[in-house]
């Protein structure tokens, strides 16, 4: 994200300052806990906070991001001063509300055929996106909520190829193929959903977020959490709603703000007026570097083997800073020392990685990604070869900033990682 902002002109390495990173989830509960009662679904009138109703100290609660492509889940304790700690990594998974307008896509394609469809696509992109618009229009809607039919707007070219490509059939006869008319049909311009289909494009995408929230709920971790924030646009959708509801409303206290698709947004400009309001968090994976290390038979696998100023070295260790599940607090240093492989190098790198393996071994196991950022550490004072010291500073905050030190000559060096889940 840094990287980003750099490269987009918003900020210069030099005032990085300048750039807080809010974590989305946190910002989303630091609005739902300053937001009044009555900004929620159900809130009715009621003037007092979320955090003077429901949120004392010590209480746990559970902030739910549904988004168009991901679920983000968080969980956090209130302490007595009013400060939030995350009790548990952040998981998730990609079942957004784009999932659902996937799920439309198949069922033009199961009704009119995988061919039109690509033909419509690329003949008619504009009528195309109108189509997949009216949808994204219509699924935000409650008629299905009331057994009603949701109806999608067909535009005329996608009407006239269907009609060209199925001549001597009616509208109705070419869906009679798949569907029942109560489930499917056209009317005029428009394709007519039944309530249950519609239900049906949902159902893969709401089933995969209730096996989250079931599967998370279970934990020991978690025994204490009775509220469950529910933000992110697809938060919204009735259906989603009522299908937490009915599975959660006696393990938790539900809350949805009304605007739940701002909630993130919002909060990430109240979270940058009080950045520290998060005091500790949860790794959710292992972070680290690669160095070398003398090479054990037995332990090391020969393949990683080098000679190196004549000494038997392994190479590719992932040497590892803070593991997957560690607590850290804000603003709290870890330090390592390294030393240099060559007697005589004068700059020593470090690359970073991250592995979903807390118990990984080499940077080059299945699940290690290395990340974006690396830095050298100047080492110009080579007297002491291999013994000199370079101290690996690691910061937790909402990025992990590494600081290299050489001890010899004090020279420094640093980077930043994003503190992201995946
Ligand atoms: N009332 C509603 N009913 C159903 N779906 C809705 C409703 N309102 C918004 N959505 C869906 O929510 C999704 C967008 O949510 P949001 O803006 O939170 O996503 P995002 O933050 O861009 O995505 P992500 O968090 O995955 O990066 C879209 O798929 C949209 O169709
Ligand atoms: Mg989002």
């Amino acid at each position: 994200m840094r990287e980003a902002a750099y490269q987009a002109g918003l900020i210069t390495p030099n005032n990085s300052e300048q750039l807080i990173i809010a974590l989305e989830p946190e910002a989303a509960a630091v609005f739902c806990r300053q937001s009044k009662l009555r900004e929620f679904v159900e809130g009715r009138n009621r003037d007092e906070t979320v955090s003077s109703a429901f949120v004392p100290a010590q209480t746990q609660y559970l902030v739910v991001d549904n988004g168009g492509g991901t679920m983000d889940v968080t969980v956090h304790e209130v302490d007595d001063n009013d400060d939030v700690k995350e009790i548990y990594h952040a998981t998730g998974g990609d079942f957004g509300g784009t999932k659902v307008d996937k799920e439309f896509q198949n069922l033009l394609e199961k009704v009119f055929g995988k061919d039109l469809m690509d033909e419509f696509c690329r003949s008619h992109p504009s009528d195309w996106l109108e189509l997949m618009n009216d949808f994204e229009m219509k699924k935000r809607g409650d008629r299905v909520m009331r057994g009603e039919e949701t109806r999608v707007r067909l535009p005329a070219n996608f009407v006239n190829l269907m009609r060209h490509e199925n001549i001597g059939r009616s509208d109705n006869e070419i869906i009679k193929r798949h569907y029942h008319a109560e489930q499917l049909r056209i009317s005029k311009e428009y394709l007519c959903l039944g309530s249950e289909i519609v239900k049906s494009l949902f159902e893969s995408t709401i089933n995969a977020i209730i096996k989250h929230l079931e599967t998370l709920g279970k934990k020991k971790e978690l025994r204490g959490v009775k509220l469950m924030f529910l933000v992110g646009g697809f938060s919204e959708s009735p259906l989603l709603q009522a299908a937490i509801k009915k599975k959660f409303k006696h393990k938790y206290k539900i809350l949805i703000p009304n605007d739940a698709e701002t909630a993130v947004v919002k909060g990430a400009v109240m979270f940058g007026r009080r950045p520290h309001v998060v005091v500790e968090r949860c790794l959710s994976e292992t972070y680290g570097t690669d160095c070398c290390v003398d090479f054990i038979n037995g332990l090391h696998k020969y393949e990683k083997l080098k000679i190196i100023d004549g000494k038997r070295k392994c190479q590719d260790i992932f040497s590892v800073l803070a593991r997957e599940n560690e607590k850290v607090k804000m603003g709290q240093c870890k330090t390592s020392t390294f030393c240099p492989i060559l007697a005589n190098q004068t700059t020593v790198g470090f690359d970073f990685y991250t592995s979903s393996n807390p118990d990984v071994f080499y940077t080059t196991d299945a699940g290690v990604r290395e990340l974006p950022g690396c830095m050298s550490v100047e080492s110009p004072n080579t007297s002491k070869g291999t013994k000199r010291e370079i101290k690996l500073e690691v910061y937790f905050n909402t990025e992990i900033k590494m600081i290299g030190i050489d001890v010899e000559t004090g020279n420094e060096a640093t980077t930043s990682i994003d503190f992201l889940w995946h």
